[in-house]
């Protein structure tokens, strides 16, 4: 998983110049000059940032181990500091937020982001961690801010066994959210290993539909898991998730066989119109 690092620099002065001189040769080239200072807006976080998601519009979001920054996209000014962990930290709202009864991890954690996507209809974030079950967040916002943030999951439809709020691995998740015939699905798929897959885990591939009441995922799920012979010697990385209007796919890193060595390259095909993951 590639990583991106502290610092996020405005390029849009270079990248604005380059197209131009495509689309307009007599427009005067011009590249970055080493003797000039450039005032380049910057925004240089405290830690990692482990996510990033934007959508035409004002506003940025930066994910970074127990921080969601709500940035200005024009300036990259803060406009949020959003704590999301540690789990016991007065200081985290959401945590606090969570009423998930006996599903609550008894120790403390620390929130890394695992998935970080925006509605692709709605004004709506999802960020997921790797704390709290792998629980996610809905967050809802507007041209300023993150107006309002709720939790996905309801303490009384989920086990141990079955856990269908119960979304981001902490070893990484990816996950397109779809919409179809007005419900919103999220397209998962996690790395799991034994660890993972135990108590309150996730799978390793799964189609959730998200509850209208907002507050969790339907119960009857569809979903796919490395058999529990070769979890922990199997792994299969999701890097990478897109869809067309017709299907979801996620791009994985995955040994060529059972026992080999070799890692292999695949392209995974859902279809973004059946949950029932027949093909
Ligand atoms: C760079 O831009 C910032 C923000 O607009 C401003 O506060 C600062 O004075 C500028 N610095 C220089 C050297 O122009
Ligand atoms: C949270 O838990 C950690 C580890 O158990 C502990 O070191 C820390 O003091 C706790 N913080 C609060 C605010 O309780």
């Amino acid at each position: 998983m590639w990583r991106l690092s502290r610092l996020l620099l405005l390029l849009f002065l270079v990248r604005d110049c380059s197209t131009s001189t495509w689309q307009n040769p007599n427009r005067p080239f011009m590249s970055l000059d080493p003797n000039v200072h450039y005032n380049l807006s910057t925004f240089t976080a405290p830690d990692a940032i482990q996510n990033l998601a934007s959508k035409k519009g004002p506003l940025l979001f930066i994910a970074t181990t127990n921080h969601l920054y709500v940035l200005s996209a024009s300036d990259l000014h803060v406009l949020q500091d959003l704590i999301t962990g540690p789990t016991n930290s007065s200081e985290c709202d959401l945590c606090s937020k969570c009423d998930m009864g006996s599903a609550r991890p008894a120790q403390a954690e620390d929130t890394d982001s695992k998935v970080l996507v925006l509605d692709p209809v709605e004004d709506l974030l999802y960020s997921c961690g790797s704390s709290l079950r792998g629980v996610c967040f809905l967050h809802e916002f507007d041209n300023y801010e993150i107006l309002y943030s709720s939790f996905l999951f309801r303490a009384a439809s989920n086990s141990p066994s079955l856990c269908p709020d119960c979304i981001a691995s902490p070893l990484g998740t990816v996950v397109t959210p779809h919409v179809h015939l007005r419900s919103v699905l999220f397209y998962v798929a996690s790395t799991v290993d034994s660890n993972v897959a135990g108590s309150y885990g996730t799978t390793s591939v799964s189609i959730r539909r998200m509850l209208t009441s907002q507050d969790g995922f339907a119960a009857d799920f569809h979903s796919l898991t490395v058999l529990p012979l070769y979890m922990n010697t199997y792994p299969i990385h999701y890097v990478y998730t897109f869809s067309t209007d017709k299907y979801v796919f996620f791009l994985t890193v995955q040994p060529e066989s059972g026992h080999s060595k070799n890692y292999h390259s695949r392209l995974v095909r859902l279809s973004a119109t059946e949950q029932e993951m027949k093909r």
